[in-house]
């Protein structure tokens, strides 16, 4: 029987309009662009400003852009997964609520907290869910306000973030191209480094959490760095290998944005072309589970069918991984 494979067939990506630039937060916090452009590499990151608006107003509109650009019908999408950790609320999912909002009335859906690798995550269970024949038309959305979680007292971690959706169609195919093989990897030896401290159910929100500012992010950013340089590296070597693949034959790798330095090491660990390791964290700072989608958005028009790509990933939880995917378009 020939294998049924999941190929992606639409991608989208959306920025809100505001741009915070490394200018204005010099002005919020005691940092320069100098530094941030060094041991980071962002110059700029969308923010939503809109009052009263959240991560599903960014997935709503990647979602009705890949329904009106495929021609299909809401009713055609059979699961619809958000990737996010910035979601409209604690319940319900903002899957719902997107899918609620782009008419999507004759399926399911579910978020996904995956920190940074959310989108790996969604992928490859929406990826085992076409495979196994349960559907055949998937959306993967990765959507984030990440604004509404980050200090902006806190020179450390108030660089790095940004807003943005990304999203993609999974289609059942008997081709052979779209997505072939991943590695996802967990440890939760990871939480103590990056977390936020409340407004879950071990530390609901009071006054007094409010007024230590703990329903922001925290993190220790070297040891995140040192993780993630190792990780999204071993996992990619790890899936090359078991794959036969070398990188010669690798068309492009799709890492998440987090810190150009993090990006570049990888890739130089990997033995890549540079112009093979596609980059936009200078434009959108992280986006956390937008990351991914937003790059190969912006990039698709390089992409030929059948093109070996490997997206990689790492975040809270920790959670990290790589997928291949043959490009199907
Ligand atoms: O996507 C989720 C996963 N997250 C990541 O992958 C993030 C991984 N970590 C990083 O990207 C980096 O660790 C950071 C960008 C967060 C920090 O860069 P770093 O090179 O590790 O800096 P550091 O934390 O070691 O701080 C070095 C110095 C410190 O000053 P002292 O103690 O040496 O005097 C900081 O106070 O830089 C200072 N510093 C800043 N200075 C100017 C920290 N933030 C800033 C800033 N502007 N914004």
């Amino acid at each position: 029987m020939t294998k049924i494979r999941a190929a992606i067939t639409a991608v989208e990506g959306y920025l809100p309009d505001y741009i915070l630039t490394n200018e204005e937060l010099s002005e919020m916090v005691d940092t320069t662009d100098e530094w941030i452009m060094t041991r980071i590499g962002i110059k700029d990151r969308h923010i939503l400003k809109e009052k009263g608006k959240g991560s599903s107003d960014l997935g709503e509109v990647v979602v009705k852009n890949i329904l009106k650009k495929k021609n299909i019908d809401p009713s055609e999408i059979e699961l619809l997964i958000c990737c996010t950790v910035t979601p409209d609320m604690l319940f319900p999912a903002t899957a719902n609520i997107i899918a609620d909002k782009c008419g999507i009335k004759n399926g399911f859906g579910f978020d996904i907290n995956a920190g940074c690798s959310g989108f790996i995550n969604g992928l490859t269970t929406a990826a085992k869910y076409i495979e196994s024949g349960f559907v055949k038309k998937v959306i993967v959305v990765g959507a984030e306000k990440m604004s509404t979680i980050v200090d902006y007292t806190d020179r450390s971690t108030c660089p790095i973030f940004g807003d943005g959706a990304g999203a993609i169609l999974l289609e059942a195919t008997e081709e052979e191209v779209g997505f072939m093989d991943a590695i996802l990897l967990a440890d939760g030896v990871g939480k103590k480094h990056l977390h936020q401290k409340a407004g879950g159910s071990v530390n609901p929100p009071t006054h007094e959490t409010i007024d230590n500012r703990e329903h922001y992010i925290y993190q220790e950013g070297q040891q995140v760095f040192k993780w993630a340089v190792t990780k999204m590296a071993e996992a990619t070597e790890a899936l090359m290998k078991r794959n036969n693949l070398i990188s010669d034959n690798i068309s492009y790798l799709l890492p998440h944005q987090a810190n150009l330095r993090i990006i570049t090491a990888t890739g130089e660990r990997l033995g890549l072309d540079p112009k093979k390791v596609l980059i936009n964290i200078e434009k959108y700072g992280n986006t956390t589970s937008a990351t991914i989608p937003l790059l190969m958005w912006e990039n698709q028009d390089k992409f030929k069918k059948g093109d070996n790509l490997i997206l990689t990933a790492f975040g809270a939880g920790f959670t990290w991984g790589a997928i291949w995917i043959k490009w199907a378009i």
